[in-house]
Parts: structure tokens; C-alpha cells; sequence
């Protein structure tokens, strides 16, 4: 539970008024490689500027897209990356690493070498983990999607596999998300590109929550999606169906945003309204993959309205999820744009992270650490 709860929309105007010129790639770069003279080097830190049971995190870059870029493994290679990494997070999430096809290259082989890298550091920096993901329809080995198994071949392969996994960090892992996009945008479940409902039922959704509580009793079990920020078809679809799980007794513990948003459309206005209603159903809410993507002027340079902007959208989804009881895990999708996903899957967009190529700080990052600092009561 958390105390302050109050003081974000005054923080939101101070948030806002600071300067721009933090945003300039190559400004700001050495501020987290030593300490600023004359200010106070915690406070300087999101993790410590952040209310006491409030964690603030990052995807830990690797594996996926990364593996297609000409620079070698980001968490593993990169010193000031990892120094960063340290520094200013209290929670981290793999970005690929423990995804099946990473996790689980063949069917009767692991490969926990990156997730345990990842796991042993966040514990020697005092860092918490979100583990992610267990049933997902997307970035699945080749053997499994094209194995022809049967169905009691794929829920022995399923339990197995989130037995194994969830079972190696048991007591090591704050929040699973258990099922990562299992509705379409009309609310509708994944029947056919999601192999487990597709072939096992919906049913198989509450057994996936099941293996993994018997695993990990003291992991929170996570829903995650995109698209449902707002109150709509797609996040309506997961009210109804945590209250049905829950009314059933199975482990569901949270409901998760990801919160991929773009400049191009409206900030969601009603996440806050959105989270309460999950919280309302005593569910802990997150936003777990905050990132604010924007269209590239030719310069590759963002503008300064478009800095204000998106740091106006980093501070309101920081705020909302500050508001809500028990919101209390805010996770951004990687803090720089040297290694995010955004330029790689969206064309012609990018710049969407709250730190430049080279670690500059840009508007964003302000405002999240002053709407912190607020919350926080300092
Ligand atoms: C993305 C990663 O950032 C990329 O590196 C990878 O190539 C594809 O997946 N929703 C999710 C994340 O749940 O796992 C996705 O991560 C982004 C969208």
C-alpha cells in the first residue's frame, strides 16, 4: 500500500516547465557516469526519487530485434548501458530473454544462461523482477508452432515449460506476466494465432495461472496487453474475464498496460479510470512497457513541441498509475534510444525513450523523476 498518492497534478505544471534543452542529443550525456556538484545524487536517481513501495523499471535490451543490429548485446557489451541500468531502476524486465524462443530453443533443451544474467544482476543492484512471458502467440520456436503435437502432448509441454521456468526463479521474480495479448483489439480471444487457445481452449488460460502459482506461490500473476490503456472493447474483455477467474478461485493477482503510445493519437485521458476499476476488483495494476513514440522530422531530430509532448505523456502515465492504490510496479520498454525496438517496427518513427542515443536526458526523463520526487513528498 502507498501513502502518497496525492500531489501528481501540481507536479505535472513543474514537470513540464523545464527547460528543453535536455532533450538535444549530446546534452546531459555524463550525468549518470559521476555525480553532479551541488545537488543530491540519490534524489538524482528515478528509483530513489520514487515513493517507498513504488518501483520504476526498464526492459533489459537483448535478444529479439537487437540480435538483427550491427552493435553487439547491449546488457552483456555496453558499460555505460549497464552502469545506467543500475543506477536508476529498481525493477527490470527481460525484453526477450526469457520468451520461448530464447528460453526454450528445442524441446528438450533450456537456455537460461541471458535470463540468469539478468536475475543476478537486478539482485546484486537491488533491483526487483518482471518476468515476461509465459503464453504469448508470438516469438515461439519454430518446434513448438510446427511440431503437429497433440493436445495432450502441448499441455504437458506448456506445464512443463512454466513448471521449469517459473520454478528456477521462484522467490526471485516479482510479477509474471503470465498471459501476454490473448484478445484481438475487438475483445475477442486469439483462437487462431494463439497456438495454446487455438488448440487447448480458453480453459488452458487458468491452468497457465494455476501451474505457474504452484511454481512461484509468492509471484504476482500478471494479464498483459497493448491497446488497453482505455476503457474499451479490448480492456473490457479482460474485466469480464478476471472477474469470471477470479469468481473461480484461480491465481490471478494483476492487469497490466503496456502503454506503446504514439504522439500521432490523443493520450489515453481515462487510464487512471481504467486501472481503478481493475483495482477496484483488489487486481495490483502496472504499466509495463511504457514507450512514446513520435514521427521523425528529416533531420531525425525531434522538435521541441514534440519533446514537451512526449514528456507531457511519460508524466500522465507515470501519474495515473501513481494514483491508483495498488499501481505499483511502472516499467518503461528500455530508457534509450540506441537500442529501442520502436525504429525497427514502426517506420518512420522513433526517438521514443526518455534518453538520447548517447544517454542525454531529455524532457521526459525530467518529468519523471520530478513527478516522482513529488509523489514521493520530498
Ligand atoms: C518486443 C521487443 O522489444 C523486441 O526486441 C522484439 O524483437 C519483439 O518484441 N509487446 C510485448 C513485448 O509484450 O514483448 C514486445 O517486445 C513489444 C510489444
Amino acid at each position: 500500500m502507498r501513502r502518497l498518492r496525492f500531489l501528481t497534478m501540481a507536479l505535472a505544471t513543474a514537470a513540464l516547465s523545464l527547460p528543453l534543452t535536455a532533450g538535444v542529443a549530446g546534452a546531459d550525456p555524463a550525468a549518470d557516469r559521476q555525480s553532479v556538484p551541488h545537488s543530491n545524487a540519490r534524489l538524482d536517481r528515478l528509483r530513489d526519487a520514487a515513493p517507498e513501495d513504488f518501483v520504476v523499471g526498464t526492459a533489459v535490451a537483448g535478444g529479439g530485434h537487437h540480435l538483427e543490429q550491427d552493435y553487439p548485446d547491449p546488457f552483456t557489451s555496453d558499460k555505460t548501458y549497464r552502469k545506467i541500468l543500475g543506477r536508476q531502476f529498481s525493477s527490470v524486465s527481460p525484453e526477450n530473454q526469457m520468451k520461448w524462443e530464447f528460453v526454450h530453443p528445442e524441446r528438450d533443451r533450456y537456455d537460461f544462461e541471458a535470463a540468469d544474467a539478468i536475475v543476478g544482476f537486478a539482485e546484486r543492484h537491488g533491483q526487483v523482477v518482471r518476468g515476461h512471458t509465459l503464453l504469448w502467440h508470438s516469438q515461439n520456436p519454430q518446434w513448438l508452432e510446427q511440431g503437429g503435437f497433440s493436445k495432450e502432448e502441448l499441455r504437458a509441454i506448456l506445464r512443463e515449460h512454466v513448471t521449469t521456468v517459473v520454478g528456477r526463479y521462484a522467490g526471485r521474480i516479482q510479477q509474471w506476466d503470465v498471459a501476454n495479448e490473448i484478445f484481438d483489439d475487438r475483445g475477442d480471444l486469439r483462437t487462431q494465432d494463439n497456438i495454446w487457445i487455438r488448440e487447448l481452449g480458453p480453459g488452458i488460460i487458468a491452468d497457465a495461472f494455476r501451474w505457474a502459482h504452484e511454481a512461484d506461490p509468492k509471484a504476482k500473476l500478471f494479464f498483459n496487453d497493448y491497446g488497453v490503456e482505455s476503457v474499451n472493447a479490448k480492456s473490457d474483455a479482460y474485466y469480464a474475464l478476471t472477474q469470471d477467474l477470479i469468481r473461480q478461485g484461480v491465481p490471478v493477482h494483476g492487469f497490466s498496460v503496456q502503454a506503446h503510445l504514439s504522439t500521432r493519437y490523443a493520450f489515453p485521458e481515462d487510464l487512471e479510470t481504467n486501472l481503478r476499476r481493475f483495482d477496484a476488483l483488489r487486481l495490483e495494476t502496472a504499466v509495463t512497457e511504457l514507450d512514446v513514440r513520435m514521427d521523425l522530422p528529416e533531420t531525425g531530430m525531434p522538435t521541441d513541441a514534440q519533446q514537451k509532448q512526449q514528456a507531457d505523456y511519460y508524466q500522465r502515465a507515470l501519474s495515473a498509475c501513481l494514483s491508483v492504490e495498488d499501481c505499483n510496479s511502472f516499467t518503461i520498454w528500455g530508457f534509450t534510444d540506441k537500442y529501442s525496438w520502436v525504429p525497427v517496427f514502426f517506420q518512420g518513427e522513433g526517438a521514443a525513450t526518455v534518453m538520447t542515443e548517447d544517454f542525454g536526458r531529455k524532457p521526459a526523463f525530467h518529468a519523471l523523476r520530478s513527478t516522482l520526487q513529488a509523489a514521493r513528498g520530498d
